[in-house]
């Protein structure tokens, strides 16, 4: 994770991105801390990356890589005002022990577009990851990637539109009007039973969450999501990042899994 110490909006490359409208960084730096904290009392270990003053959107610390059995796959930014980001995330693995590091070829935001379970690699395209990094990604992972075409630029990314419930079960949550007919059934194929949040709580972002397997932590007005998480088994957490909303993430933006071997 990285912490908002310098963030603001000022450039807008996402639909919930306005430049007029003012960011309250002591609040920003309140409310990331409660999901930092909120990790750390579940039981798991954050790493913290040190903030760039030029980068405000370095918070979204998802996008700077994907990290699957140790291995790491570093980002390409898509818009200039974020590509020196990429560079900060490779560091930091090279200097923490991470010896799979890959430099991409092509453009990826790391976990932005890049969902992991236990049998694919779910990659999402149309707005941001060149298709192109997919093949990239089934190389350096050597899990299959199954490509999602997103077509609503409010979910410019797939964790906008799509959550990781179980990564051992393969259970997911979708916002199926995110993704065209075609890739919605490739995702009614493989995930039958997955949950499917209404629009209220995907506008909400309430998809761009994470979970642990059992504790599912999101945007606290996703409301319509608790009892459906809660009927699954899971025990959802409601968090309140407003202010970091105003960038277009949210918990799961924030949050970087480090998963090992
Ligand atoms: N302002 C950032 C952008 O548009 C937000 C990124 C959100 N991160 C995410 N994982 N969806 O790139």
């Amino acid at each position: 994770m990285c912490p908002p110490a310098h963030f603001k909006v000022t450039y807008s490359i996402n639909p919930w991105m306005d430049p007029a409208k003012p960011v309250d960084v002591p609040l920003a730096v309140a409310q990331w801390e409660d999901l930092r904290d909120r990790y750390r009392s579940l039981g798991h270990t954050v790493e913290e990356l040190k903030p760039h003053p030029d980068l405000p959107d370095m918070v979204y610390a998802a996008n700077g890589a994907t990290v699957v059995d140790g291995r790491v796959l570093g980002a390409s930014f898509m818009h200039p005002e974020r590509q020196p980001e990429a560079a900060a995330h490779l560091e930091w693995f090279r200097a923490n022990g991470f010896t799979e590091v890959h430099e991409p070829t092509h453009i990826n935001e790391g976990e932005g577009d890049f969902a992991v379970t236990s049998s694919y690699v779910l990659a999402g395209r149309g707005f941001r990851a060149s298709p192109l990094s997919h093949g990239e990604a089934q190389e350096v992972f050597g899990r299959p990637v199954i490509g999602l075409d997103l077509v609503d630029p409010r979910y410019y990314h797939l964790d906008t539109a799509l959550a990781v419930l179980d990564d051992r079960a393969d259970d997911v949550m979708y916002y199926p009007a995110a993704f065209s007919p075609g890739s919605q059934a490739a995702l009614r194929r493989l995930f039958p039973d997955a949950l499917i949040a209404e629009e209220p709580d995907a506008v909400a972002l309430g998809l761009n969450a994470v979970s642990d397997g059992l504790h599912v932590l999101l945007p606290q007005a996703a409301v319509g999501l608790f009892e459906p998480l809660r009927e699954r088994g899971y025990e959802p957490i409601g968090m309140d990042l407003g202010e970091l909303l105003k960038g277009g993430g949210s918990v799961k933006c924030c949050t970087q899994e480090l998963r090992d071997k």
